[in-house]
């Protein structure tokens, strides 16, 4: 009888340690978030379920003026640094329907998100003559020398397409996709034909196909910053609106800086077919820390930015 009376005990102690230790745990995590937050730094947004911030920017901009060129002092300093001093209430709180901060907009970047959001809903459409041309534009600008036999046709392979239709692999990121990867070819020439014919690099045997991976990035950034939330939600997509609110070419810029800096990845990484989503993973990582360095005012002064040749 004692022996079983000590067991029951024992069992009792256990269990309240064991308490104890999840409560202290679920304190330190706190803390750690709060910290996170207080660097800058975005990782809280994975930890789902934890503590968290919520933050709200009171200051209003004044700029309503031009949308997407606002000149306002709000819209001239993009860093995540300036983001932080004109937030106004930091509070930690607990409750699931308030997990995730969110931050506040100027009216002229509210626009410019719209405008963002209403491309991303665009799906490619083959029989809409525009989209038909954006596509044959691609393929110039990709491979000016040779001929294209047709909106269907073997040579798309030639490019890191699937199949002989290129529009089957547009189903993830949509028009957008293809407007990244042609603002690329346009602006960035030399970047982009290094990239296309992988003339860069002691390279793989096995390597990723050029333009899917053009679609996968697209995707990437929609969801690194967040952009089918109505309000960012991320302090990476927060940043992110001070940029496009400035140049409406931010996503397409970032997009050819993220591509070049992909490559970068899996040429250091000597990455192989496989390891395509793990390159994937590290090259947002990279983007997200350098998007909240301080003294980031423009897209061009990501350090990444540095790797792109026109
Ligand atoms: C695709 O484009 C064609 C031609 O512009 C148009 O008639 C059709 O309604 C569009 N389809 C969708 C789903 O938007
Ligand atoms: C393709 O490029 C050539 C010159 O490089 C230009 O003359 C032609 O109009 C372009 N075609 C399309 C469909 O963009
Ligand atoms: C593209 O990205 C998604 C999500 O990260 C991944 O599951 C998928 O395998 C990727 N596709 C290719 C072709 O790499
Ligand atoms: C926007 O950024 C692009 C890419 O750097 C640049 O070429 C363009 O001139 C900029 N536009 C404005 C209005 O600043």
């Amino acid at each position: 009888m004692v022996v079983v009376e000590a067991v029951v005990v024992m069992v009792v102690v256990v269990v309240v340690l064991v308490v104890v230790v999840a409560v202290i745990q679920d304190v330190v995590e706190e803390g750690v978030a709060t910290f996170v937050f207080s660097k800058g730094r975005s990782e809280m947004d994975d930890r789902g379920g934890g503590s968290f911030v919520a933050v709200r920017r009171i200051s209003q901009g004044l700029d309503r003026g031009n949308p997407c060129h606002s000149t306002s002092a709000e819209a001239v300093a993009g860093s995540a640094a300036w983001l932080g001093r004109g937030l106004s209430c930091v509070c930690a709180q607990r409750r699931e329907n308030d997990a995730r901060p969110s931050f506040d907009l100027t009216p002229a970047q509210e626009d410019c998100l719209q405008r963002l959001q209403n491309r991303i809903d665009v799906a490619y459409n083959s029989s809409d003559p525009e989209h038909q041309e954006a596509l044959k534009a691609l393929w110039n600008a990709s491979f000016p020398e040779e001929k294209l036999n047709g909106l269907i046709s073997e040579q798309w392979k030639e490019m890191g397409w699937q199949g002989k239709d290129p529009s089957t692999d547009f189903r993830g990121g949509g028009l957008i996709s293809l407007e990244n990867l042609l603002y690329f070819a346009r602006n960035f020439q030399k970047s982009f034909q290094d990239l296309l014919r992988k003339q860069v690099g002691d390279r793989a045997m096995w390597e990723y196909p050029f333009a899917v991976a053009g679609v996968n990035i697209t995707f990437m950034l929609i969801q690194m910053l967040d952009l089918e939330a109505v309000k960012p939600r991320n302090m990476v997509g927060a940043t992110f609106l001070k940029f496009l609110s400035e140049n409406e070419s931010a996503f397409d810029l970032l997009y050819c800086i993220t591509f070049k800096l992909m490559d970068h990845q899996w040429l250091s990484m000597h990455a192989s077919y496989m390891d395509f989503n793990t390159v994937m993973k590290a090259t947002r990582r990279q983007l997200e820390r350098e998007l909240l360095l301080e003294d980031i005012t423009r897209l061009e002064d990501l350090p990444s930015y540095a790797l792109l040749r026109r």
